[in-house]
């Protein structure tokens, strides 16, 4: 069996074989803190019809063998829903020149390793080739610092995003609901989105890329 791990990114319709292994990743790893996400199949096919409608979703996989161990995406922000558009067009800022990350789930295993890196610069490098953006962006659950279940040591990845450029626009907000794993249905969330300049002057990185593309409310997207 082959153990090392390669990262690969996808776009259009070369996605859809995907989209279960990054509902199931999300399902596992957004159970975490921050986000106590209790998921749910139905939820995640809600979620990613927005990706799989868009030729130009890009997912960024790393795998080990046959097996999905961590999924990043992106999409153009026009391509996002309306409450995902909404805090930047009150900000004058144009969806059409924003592209948008969904997410990055790893498997604890594999974490450490600098896949979360080679996820942003995957991502980053496909925005600038298509050379129409000027910012990338996420957006991040916004927890109270006394939430109960705020495990003891829990190292936020705010410094790693700030290393990576990435400024917190506290004026960038989005409610976006889901059930929390301790809670008994859906409670809405506050949504803080992270924008960097994207200079679209240098190449474009060296990610192999896989294009197939021709196929063309307020849920859970977050974050690098
Ligand atoms: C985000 C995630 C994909 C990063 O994966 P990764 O491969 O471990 O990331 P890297 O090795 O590139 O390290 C990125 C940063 O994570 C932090 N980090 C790395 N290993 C860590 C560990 N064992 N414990 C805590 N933080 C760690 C570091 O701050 C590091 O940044 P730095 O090197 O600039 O200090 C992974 O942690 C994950 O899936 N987390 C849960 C889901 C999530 O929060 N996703 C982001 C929002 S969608």
């Amino acid at each position: 069996m082959d153990d090392a791990l390669r990262i690969e990114s996808l776009t259009g319709s070369a996605i859809l074989p995907y989209l279960d292994a990054l509902a199931r990743l999300r399902i596992t790893v957004f159970r975490e803190f921050p986000y106590l996400y209790d998921g749910s199949l139905a939820y995640e096919a809600e979620y990613l019809a927005t990706y799989g409608a868009c030729a130009e979703s890009l997912f960024v996989l790393a795998r080990q063998g046959e097996a999905i161990v961590g999924v990043s995406t992106g999409i153009p922000l026009a391509a996002e829903t309306a409450a995902v558009k909404m805090p930047f067009e009150a900000a004058g800022l144009a969806p059409e020149r924003v592209f948008y990350f969904g997410e990055s789930v790893l498997l604890a295993p594999f974490r450490g390793q600098r896949i979360g890196a080679r996820f942003f610069d995957a991502r980053e490098a496909y925005a600038r080739r298509l050379d129409r953006f000027n910012h990338t962006a996420f957006c991040a659950v916004d927890r109270p610092a006394d939430h109960p279940l705020r495990p003891a040591g829990h190292r936020p990845l705010d410094g790693f995003w700030q290393r990576r450029g990435y400024v917190r626009r506290f004026d960038l907000r989005a409610a976006m609901r889901w059930k929390d794993i301790d809670q008994p249905a859906e409670t809405a969330k506050s949504m803080v989105f992270w924008l960097r300049p994207l200079d679209r002057g240098s190449p474009a990185g060296g990610q192999s890329l896989s294009h197939r593309g021709d196929t063309g409310g307020p849920i859970m997207k977050t974050g690098s």
